[in-house]
């Protein structure tokens, strides 16, 4: 991070005050700071007090073997009853959980926590039937359809594991997650709508079966369950593949739910590392769900008549946390969209629905404050209340364009930080007690460990910059990475091993009142539209192919996703100048390699890379080419005319789409 980067960030004099009445009635107030310093872990301990435990547990937290934690030990729990079932016990079971909107315009279904209640048992006993036990681990890759809330709560009552796939990623980016976490059963759909049209998932799935087949020929996935959604053709397996209006509709929908270990697993979320290998982040029942359903409720500021709205799709952490288990353990209402943001359509969707608090992303913020004003404002947004951002730095533009237009400048706005791996939002402002300070996220939430420090691990004065840390352990955090302890140690304690620190991989400065602002990744993972990406991971997809020899990637600064991928390619001697539709094929084996969110916005055919005279390639000067910024300090190159060469090419390879 360089001290220009961090003395240039604007100073922000604007303050939004919470409104009065919010204030007055909010559901976490400013004592709660105090209170959780003065006692940690009986503040979390109230925190996990909000649920229904089986057998409460004995202790809090241990953190005697650090960095691996224990939360609420001795505890059991069964996460699907405390989203589900405890509702409808509680004579709320007519109280509607799930208004689903499908892409095409007139597909709607509202489900009761009754019904969800059904559906659930259904599904949990379906997959007993398929021969899923506690433990088994169970890969779901499917649209936003209501089934793939069911099919992740069906898995936690049995205690099965699940791994959700974004639908957007490639079959051979669900294969490795499949044969990573040695999935037995793959969740699916025949297809989903994308921009109105029907798009496949099936032949991925079993493209990606395929592909984890050992040498006998025989993969591990003992079974596939396809809900049909578009009514495409599919392929059909007759000895693995089950259809879910076949299996779970004729299911009993009695199911006497296990309670589980705290510490049992919940879920494993694969996320982008440093390196080319995506990260398995283990979450566990009793902490996550501890941690998801209080910040649910504290920072949205939740109450029994809301109606909210999360816009981000199940197969990332957020859909996760804030669409699927904070949310639905507290019995709130929600809204959940098959679709992408049309024009217009999100906004009506919130008249439709008398949305009160909605959750987004900036980069969707940025595009809708290009396409202008008027469109929003052909809607009655008057029921919104609370807005939120997360994903990536929200700048203070886009902030206040938020604020003013969605939410008619009466609606406080939550900047939240946190990340796959802290399960839980940890830094953000509460809406009934701080002033919003456009741009940022504020400080650490009450019970949560937030710094900036220096290399030495020293925290850093006001108004400096240096490092993101979590100073304390908190219920939702990773517990590992699945199957690798020591990738756990080295990637994120190993960096202030005496003071213990949580290194979070983001750069952040303090202002001079103390408040934090987010800068970005310090390490080779871009951020894409709110969604995180390894610059390796591209790298070793690029080289993947034939033609290529070498390659660099970098993230780009970009108006509307915040960063795009660039590509810099050395071609193969054999390959020639690679034809002319090199660029387009580059970028369509990486679609096919990772998944379109990976495909580079540009790539650049350069006769050589800039690097050090150790051989280590020089990404920043690349970056300068990408953000077409004068090149800098090239001494350190083993040869400085390279750039020379490089910027030469400046302007070729950029993408249509
Ligand atoms: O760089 C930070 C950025 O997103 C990273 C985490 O990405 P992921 O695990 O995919 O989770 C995204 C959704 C929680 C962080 O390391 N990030 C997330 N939220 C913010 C943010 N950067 C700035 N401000 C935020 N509110």
């Amino acid at each position: 991070m360089s001290e220009q980067t961090l003395s240039n960030l604007s100073r922000e004099e604007r303050r939004f005050e919470p409104p009065a009445d919010l204030a007055a009635d909010a559901n976490v107030k400013e004592e709660a700071y105090a209170r959780a310093d003065s006692d940690r872990e009986a503040f979390w301990a109230d925190a996990a007090d909000r649920l229904d435990w089986g057998q409460k547990w004995d202790q809090v937290l241990d953190w005697s073997n650090p960095p691996f934690a224990k939360w609420f030990v001795g505890g059991t729990i069964n996460a699907a009853v405390n989203c589900v079932d405890r509702h409808v016990d509680a004579g709320n079971g007519d109280k509607v959980a799930i208004h689903w909107v499908g892409e095409p315009d007139d597909d709607t279904r509202d489900i009761t926590y009754a019904q969800l209640k059904d559906e659930v048992s259904k599904a949990a006993n379906a997959l007993t039937d398929l021969g899923v036990k506690k433990g088994d681990r169970v890969a779901i890759y499917m649209p936003m359809i209501p089934e793939v809330v069911v099919a992740m709560l069906a898995c936690a009552r049995l205690g099965a594991p699940h791994t959700v796939v974004f639908g957007g990623f490639s079959a051979d980016a669900l294969a490795s997650r499949i044969t990573d976490c040695d999935a037995k059963v793959v969740i699916t759909s025949d297809g989903g709508y994308r921009r109105g049209a029907a798009s496949a998932l099936k032949p991925a799935v079993d493209e990606a079966v395929e592909k984890t087949a050992g040498p006998d020929g025989q993969s591990q996935v003992r079974h596939v369950l396809v809900v049909r959604r578009t009514g495409q053709d599919v392929d059909w397996d007759d000895d693995r593949d089950v259809w879910w209006h076949e299996a779970v509709d004729n299911a009993s929908a009695d199911h006497e739910a296990e309670m589980h270990d705290s510490e049992h697993p919940l879920f494993v979320m694969y996320t982008s590392g440093s390196t080319g290998k995506p990260k398995g982040i283990l979450h566990t029942t009793g902490g996550y769900l501890t941690g998801t359903s209080f910040t649910h409720w504290e920072v949205f500021d939740l109450k029994d008549d809301d109606v909210y709205w999360c816009t981000a799709d199940v197969g990332w952490i957020t859909g996760h946390s804030y669409m699927v288990y904070g949310p639905l353990a507290n019995g709130a209402t929600q809204v959940m969209y098959e679709g992408t943001p049309e024009k217009g359509r999100w906004w009506q969707i919130v008249q439709d629905y008398q949305v009160s608090i909605f959750y987004t992303a900036p980069t969707a913020i940025r595009t809708f404050m290009k396409q202008g004003r008027e469109i929003p404002d052909g809607y009655d947004m008057s029921s919104l209340r609370l807005l939120g951002s997360v994903g990536e730095p929200i700048n203070p533009e886009a902030y206040v364009w938020y604020r003013e237009v969605i939410g008619g400048d009466r609606c406080p706005v939550v900047d939240t930080w946190w990340q796959t791996e802290t399960g839980q939002i940890m830094i953000s402002p509460l809406p009934g007690v701080t002033a919003g300070k456009p741009g940022s996220a504020m400080k650490g939430l009450p019970g949560v460990g937030a710094d900036v420090v220096d290399d030495d691990g020293q925290s850093v004065p006001d108004g400096s910059g240096g490092y993101l840390v979590l100073t304390q352990p908190w219920p939702a955090m990773l517990r590992t990475l699945w199957g690798d302890d020591q990738r756990f140690k080295d990637t994120y304690w190993s960096r202030y091993p005496k003071q213990g620190f949580y290194f979070a991989g983001d750069g952040a400065k303090k202002d001079e009142d103390g408040d934090l602002w987010m800068l970005g990744r310090v390490d080779d993972v871009m951020n894409v539209s709110g969604h995180r990406l390894s610059t390796t991971e591209i790298e070793s997809a690029l080289v993947s192919h034939p033609k290529v020899a070498e390659a660099a990637v970098v993230g780009a600064a970009d108006e509307t996703t915040g960063q795009a991928v660039c590509a810099f390619v050395i071609l193969r001697e054999s390959a020639g100048d690679g034809g002319p539709d090199i660029v387009e094929e580059l970028r369509k084996h990486v679609q096919k390699e990772i998944g379109a969110i990976a495909k580079p916005r540009q790539i650049m055919v350069v006769p050589e890379l800039p690097k050090t005279r150790s051989g280590k390639i020089m990404r920043r000067l690349l970056k300068d080419v990408a953000e077409h910024r004068e090149v800098g300090d090239v001494t350190t190159l083993a040869d400085s005319t390279v750039m020379d060469l490089i910027k030469d090419k400046e302007g070729s390879g950029a993408a249509e789409d």
